[in-house]
């Protein structure tokens, strides 16, 4: 089929859209900046050219979690729909391209209707389209949102036993413990009495994993954390010099996450909605967090959240986990 062809045999899907903010806001980067600590949340690395660049990052030879978690859903999907049981609500927040989704919807028995929600309408609107014809039997109800703020859901028209928030990738690490225990509750609220959460975690591992993972040879990582300063300057009107920055990422052995950085290669004072910064040299912003957990230190952190662990799921080199956690 060509692509138009293809595109018109698309099935139209009914989306709520419940208008989440698209581009930076201004008052919440200056706010960043402020801080003793300068810093800038994760959430403005996607906007196009980051998502394709994180697609990059996925695809990298140093980049362990991606593939690792494939390699655990593929090996033990079954066990996951187990855990899932049958007629029921799969719900994905920042659902992206339902890529890792697909494996998961192969081996669930009847699902009542998938929830994919993400703040990224056009891309949100046409994976839903392509899972839609491609799961002709699942009932596909997109969800435009930012799920880091408030989220009703659409009801399913056909009765459902249970609802389990699918969330893959590792996306909890870039919370802190406290901001984490917080969105698990808000997750374990949103699924139900009877629901679960089945969640990818990356794992504790040495540095020597860890550190090339965020500071690839081919540079991807770099472009990456380096594109939000870009976007800054187009969408924020700052003058930021791309090469007055340098990519920097570094494991902290005390707080068990990966933090990358922007670093300030000179003295220099920058604009940004028309409020003045000054860095020294060396100085840096924070870009990003990536925590990683033992199993324990996950099921302590679930457990604040009201989640108990019912399964985990991991590969032989204990690289990364999926775990099936239900209402304690
Ligand atoms: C999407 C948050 C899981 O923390 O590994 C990849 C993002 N940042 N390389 C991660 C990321 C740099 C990623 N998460």
């Amino acid at each position: 089929m060509t692509r138009n062809a293809k595109a018109a045999a698309l099935p139209r899907l009914r989306m709520l859209d419940l208008e989440p903010r698209s581009g930076m806001d201004a008052a919440e980067v200056l706010d960043g900046l402020r801080q003793p600590q300068k810093q800038l949340q994760p959430k403005y690395f996607y906007d196009e050219a980051g998502s394709k660049l994180f697609e990059r990052i996925c695809d990298l030879p140093e980049y362990y979690p991606t593939r690792t978690e494939l390699a655990i859903i593929t090996d033990s999907a079954n066990a996951m729909a187990d855990c899932v049981g049958p007629s029921a609500v799969l719900i994905e927040p920042g659902a992206g391209s339902s890529r890792k989704t697909r494996l998961l919807l192969d081996s669930l028995r009847t699902p009542a209707a998938y929830v994919p929600i993400d703040i990224s309408r056009d891309f949100l609107l046409a994976s839903a389209a392509e899972l839609a014809a491609d799961y002709p039997q699942v009932e596909i109800l997109p969800v435009c949102a930012d799920f880091s703020g408030a989220l009703t859901l659409p009801e399913p028209s056909v009765p459902a036993l249970r609802n389990v928030i699918y969330f893959p990738g590792s996306t909890i690490g870039n919370f802190t413990q406290d901001q984490a225990a917080e969105l698990l509750t808000r997750l374990r609220e949103l699924a139900g009495a009877r629901g679960g959460l089945l969640i990818g975690v990356d794992l504790l591992k040495s540095p020597e994993i860890l550190e090339p993972a965020y500071n690839d040879s081919a540079g991807i990582t770099a472009a990456f954390n380096m594109n939000v300063l870009a976007r800054c300057n187009r969408e924020l009107g700052a003058d930021f010099r791309l090469n007055a920055f340098r990519h920097q990422a570094v494991f902290d052995r005390e707080a068990g996450r990966i933090e990358m950085r922007l670093v300030s290669l000179a003295d220099q004072q920058v604009m940004v909605a028309g409020e003045a910064f000054s860095f020294s040299r060396d100085e840096h912003i924070v870009t990003e967090y990536s925590h990683k957990y033992s199993l324990e230190g996950f099921a302590t952190l679930a457990a604040r959240a009201g989640f108990v662990r019912e399964q985990v799921w991991t590969d032989p080199q204990d690289l990364f986990s999926v775990q099936y956690l239900v209402s304690a």
